[in-house]
């Protein structure tokens, strides 16, 4: 993966058919996507629950872009090897999963892949400033994690703007992720993200038989952040 802050789009599979993981990623990477974000929930860190390690396994090998796993656990360190094992080419954990994120940072990056750092709603962008030059990507929650068709919360825009400029130079991607959509989408990208996660906002409409409205609703988010 080289660095750069050109518009990302990463569909989550968290709005996508479950039963058919592998062709609903085939069907909407041929549609455009740039990264497949895939979100891990533990009912513990976040009130739902949906898949580990051996799901995400087993659908790496239908993922030709970046896979891009989002941690919603706590905790974190005992599974950084599962996820490593299982092919994540970035692994996010949140900060507020626990005392130790600089740790945790530094496990994943220890294990060769790229470290992202999630951040809720509730915590202000400062809090990451010790450790941003542990992380290769900053994921900005612009809703309660938990759920997919949330609310994008407009408070967030704000703190993008202020991460961006904490970031300077660094080579380190602003990942936005809950209600993004054709309207939200610019907003975020003024502030300064370059990776906009969309799970309803790319799968609404479509289907593996049916694949051209993953496309047109990708397109859709790509051309209002840069128009
Ligand atoms: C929320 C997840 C998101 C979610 C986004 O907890 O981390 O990735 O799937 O879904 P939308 O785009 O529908 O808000
Ligand atoms: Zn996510």
């Amino acid at each position: 993966m080289t660095f750069d802050r050109s518009i990302k789009i990463a569909p989550s599979i968290l709005s996508a058919d479950f039963a058919d993981f592998g062709r609903e990623i085939e069907a909407v990477e041929a549609e455009g996507a740039d990264w497949i974000h895939v979100d891990v929930m533990d009912g513990h860190f976040v009130p739902n629950l949906t898949f580990g390690p051996p799901l995400v396994k087993a659908i790496r090998k239908h993922i030709k872009t970046v896979m891009d796993v989002h941690l919603m656990i706590a905790p974190v360190d005992p599974y950084i090897d599962a996820f490593v094992d299982a092919g994540a080419d970035i692994l996010t954990a949140h900060l507020e999963a626990g005392p130790h994120t600089h740790r945790t940072l530094q496990a994943i990056r220890g294990a060769g892949i790229k470290a992202g750092l999630a951040l809720n709603p509730g915590t202000p962008v400062e809090a990451a400033a010790p450790l941003l030059d542990l992380c290769d990507l900053v994921c900005v929650m612009t809703v309660n994690p938990g759920f997919g068709g949330q609310s994008f919360i407009e408070t967030q825009v704000d703190q993008v703007r202020r991460l961006r400029a904490m970031i300077g130079d660094r080579p380190i991607h602003i990942e936005i992720d809950g209600g993004v959509d054709p309207t939200t989408a610019p907003k975020v990208v003024a502030a300064g993200a370059d990776v906009l996660v969309a799970g309803s906002a790319v799968f609404r409409g479509g289907s593996v038989a049916n694949p051209a409205p993953y496309g047109e609703n990708i397109r859709a988010i790509r051309q209002a952040s840069s128009a």
